[in-house]
């Protein structure tokens, strides 16, 4: 078996590319609890940036600042070079239709439960203007094609389906309008081995195909490895260590990071 690593894709965008996000400094406490302290990367367009720590290391609470679900204290951040904490909720509600897509670790808060999964896709097509219902059915039928689900699904409702079919229809939903940045909290978490394998090669041929840039969140090295370029690696809500996914596994520097690829701390 060839074992494929996030460097058989495409390499990002030129050097002369202008990096998608920008950010720098991001701070968010609770209270005197930091969730995340100091956080700063640049991504770059069609880069993959996994983000890896302990249980509590503030992945989840970074993420969600930068994706706008909730605000930092301190900090920056530039979305192709606008500054998305000065913006006002209605731009950045559009820019979350149109250009951001998130995937969150249980489908059902990234679903409609009570809405078919057809209605699930055609949903978000709406959202960004897309009145003909003829082709809002087709391009639905298409997604779910993409995320391997079967045309005579389009009806049912996602209690129906299992969980890696809920997740694969959250993908659909998220990707169908397009987005160029997508969030991803832990999409494979809660899944079995094998549903997780498919998922993630599923993934990483959107990835490539779409061009998209992505953050991606995760508990697991083998997720990072196969999908994300660059690799961030948190601990008590700082990133104690940043560079290539290559890199940093294979000759990690900080301590903490030589305990997690040394498995010590991998469940
Ligand atoms: N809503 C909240 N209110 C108070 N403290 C919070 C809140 N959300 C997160 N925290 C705290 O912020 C820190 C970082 O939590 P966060 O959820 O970002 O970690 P995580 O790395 O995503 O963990 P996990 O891998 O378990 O999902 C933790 O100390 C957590 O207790
Ligand atoms: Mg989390």
């Amino acid at each position: 078996m060839t074992l494929h690593t996030a460097s058989d894709f495409a390499a990002p965008g030129p050097a002369t590319d202008q990096p998608l996000l920008q950010v720098q400094g991001l701070t968010r406490r609770y209270g005197a609890r930091i969730g995340c302290a100091d956080v700063s990367f640049d991504l770059y367009p069609g880069e993959v940036l996994g983000i890896v720590g302990e249980s509590g290391s503030g992945k989840s609470t970074l993420l969600s600042c930068l994706a706008g679900h909730q605000r930092p204290d301190l900090g920056r951040i530039a979305y192709d070079g606008r500054d998305v904490l000065a913006m006002s909720e209605t731009e950045r509600r559009r820019l979350s239709r149109t250009d951001w897509a998130y995937v969150h670790q249980n489908p059902r808060d990234g679903l409609r439960m009570g809405v078919s999964a057809g209605g699930n896709v055609g949903e978000r097509l709406m959202a960004v203007g897309a009145r003909h219902y003829g082709e809002i059915r087709g391009k639905a039928t298409d997604w779910l094609g993409r995320v391997e689900i079967a045309a005579d699904r389009i009806d049912d409702r996602p209690s129906a389906f299992s969980g890696g079919m809920q997740q694969r229809l959250q993908i659909a939903r998220n990707l169908v309008t397009g987005p160029r940045l997508v969030f991803m909290d832990e999409p494979t978490g809660g899944l079995d081995v094998s549903v997780q394998a498919r998922l993630l090669d599923l993934l990483r041929g959107l990835v490539r195909d779409l061009g998209l840039s992505v953050i991606i969140v995760t508990h697991d090295l083998a997720v990072v490895r196969l999908l994300a370029h660059r690799l961030m690696v948190m601990k008590s809500g700082r990133v104690v260590e940043h560079g290539l996914t290559d890199q940093v596994l294979d000759d990690p520097q900080h301590a903490y990071t030589q305990l997690l690829v040394s498995s010590v701390l991998q469940v």
